[in-house]
């Protein structure tokens, strides 16, 4: 096929790319990569290149590229019907579908679904409903959110005020006042190296116990968490983590959310994270893996008993004021009941539980010992390695050494594709869940051997 040649100055010229340094990149600094196609774990560019994503995309790609069998649902679903809204009660045979699959899979105190776009519209609308079920219930003052440090729960006013990076807030003029930031789960990171992980809980309870003190449980409506940390480190929580935070919402009638969008459909070697850790959420956040990104879509799971505060809420005040044009979109969903399918034909949730736990451990075993790294996590089919500059004394390297982003430019180079995490020196892994044992072998050697390349053999 012929190539056109001006693609790369029509990107510089027109393209307002996400997450970039824009000014290098109009200028032409730093490099531009046009994607062109993808098959399994792999995806091809203009220039030749075959990388083996190690990142699915954004951790979206969960069934792998070139899916054939999502691509001709959406094909049928463009074919026979392109667009039908889902307002006053519409729905298409996909979005239908799609929710009683979701339901199936979904932990059994939920009751319904919602379906949004992406991640970060599902968490606006998580706090929308929030907002309207304690107002339904008359303690119009209980309305703040506590979200973690360290958390990602999207890029919007809302969500990019949950999420606790400092990337998200600096002059956007967020974090908005109705959200509270409390201790990341992060036992690598404790604030006194000698705590036990036992302590570390207790000093992450203690703490939320503190906010929730000073603040008032009558004025804090709910408390966002990632299963595991992603965006903000790829950190699995300490053990016991979950049910100790849970006891404290109990306790103060804190509604939880949890943000499945990277956990939800198997990630973690479970259908969500919820089973996989036995948090009870009230709401659940997907996107992601709900269509492994093959079209656009996420959702918010709603528990039984939010659920009946919000029928509740529309006997008393008439229809709920809340929707999208594309919210349940057919294309979306006929991609859903396409990928769901595929997930459990192809075993890949028990593949992210055993194809994950031998790449985890294969990390430990090349670079458990060198001493610039200080952490390898891990947890179903998701992997960090933390680099530090004195393992002994867990010393940070100073950001501007930019050791993780040179390393993972030297995996690029051996044809691998990593995230280096947006704070800390942090490589991330989170590979299609249809990862084989030699492409996890290949993704090892790569980051071993840019690890030496880059701060030496150790
Ligand atoms: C846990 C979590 N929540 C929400 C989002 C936001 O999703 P989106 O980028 O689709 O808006 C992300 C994106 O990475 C995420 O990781």
């Amino acid at each position: 096929m012929l190539k056109n040649d001006q693609l790369d100055q029509w990107d510089r010229e027109n393209f307002f790319h996400p997450s970039t340094h824009l000014a290098q990149h109009a200028r032409g600094e730093s490099p531009n990569r046009i994607v062109t196609g993808g098959s399994g774990v792999h995806i091809e560019d203009r220039d030749g290149n075959r990388l083996l994503d190690g990142f699915a995309g954004l951790y979206c790609v969960n069934v792998g590229y070139g899916r054939q069998e999502i691509a001709e649902a959406i094909a049928a679903q463009a074919k026979e019907l392109s667009y039908y809204h889902a307002y006053v009660g519409h729905g298409t045979e996909a979005s239908i579908t799609l929710a009683k699959m979701v339901l199936e899979r979904a932990p059994k105190n939920m009751s319904k679904v919602y379906f949004g776009l992406g991640g970060s519209d599902a968490n606006e609308t998580n706090i929308k409903l929030v907002w309207y079920y304690n107002n339904i219930l008359g303690r119009p003052q209980k309305k703040k959110i506590i979200s973690r440090w360290r958390g990602y729960h999207g890029s919007g006013l809302m969500t990019g005020s949950l999420t606790g990076l400092e990337l998200f807030h600096k002059k956007f003029d967020l974090p908005l006042s109705q959200v509270l930031h409390t201790e990341a789960p992060y036992y690598y990171r404790r604030p006194d190296i000698s705590m036990s992980e036992k302590d570390f809980v207790d000093h992450c309870v203690s703490e939320l116990e503190a906010l929730i003190e000073r603040e008032g449980a009558d004025t804090i409506a709910a408390f966002i968490g990632e299963p595991v940390l992603g965006t903000g480190g790829i950190v699995p929580p300490p053990l016991g983590y979950w049910d100790a935070i849970e006891k404290v919402l109990k306790k103060h009638d804190i509604l939880l959310i949890a943000d499945e969008v990277v956990t939800g459909f198997g990630r973690l070697g479970s259908m969500f994270g919820s089973d996989h850790f036995g948090i009870e959420a009230d709401i659940i956040t997907i996107a992601k893996g709900l269509t492994s990104a093959y079209a656009p879509l996420s959702g918010s799971i709603i528990s039984d008993k939010v659920w009946k505060v919000l029928e509740q809420g529309t006997d008393e005040y008439g229809a709920i004021g809340h929707g999208w044009t594309y919210s349940a979109h057919p294309i979306g969903a006929a991609a859903g009941v396409a990928n769901l399918k595929l997930i459990d034909e192809l075993g890949l949730v028990r593949n992210a539980a055993e194809t994950g736990s031998y790449l985890t451990s294969a990390m430990t075993e090349a670079l458990g010992n060198h001493p610039n790294v200080g952490d390898i996590r891990g947890e179903g089919m998701l992997c960090a390695v933390e680099l530090v500059e004195d393992r002994e004394k867990r010393t940070f390297f100073d950001p501007s050494r930019k050791a993780a982003p040179s390393v993972v430019a030297a995996m690029l180079k051996r044809n691998v594709i990593a995230r280096a995490m947006p704070q800390g020196d942090i490589i991330g892994l989170a590979p299609p869940l249809c990862l084989t044992r030699d492409e996890a072998d290949t993704i090892v050697s790569a980051t071993a051997d840019a690890v030496r390349e880059i701060l030496g053999k150790g």
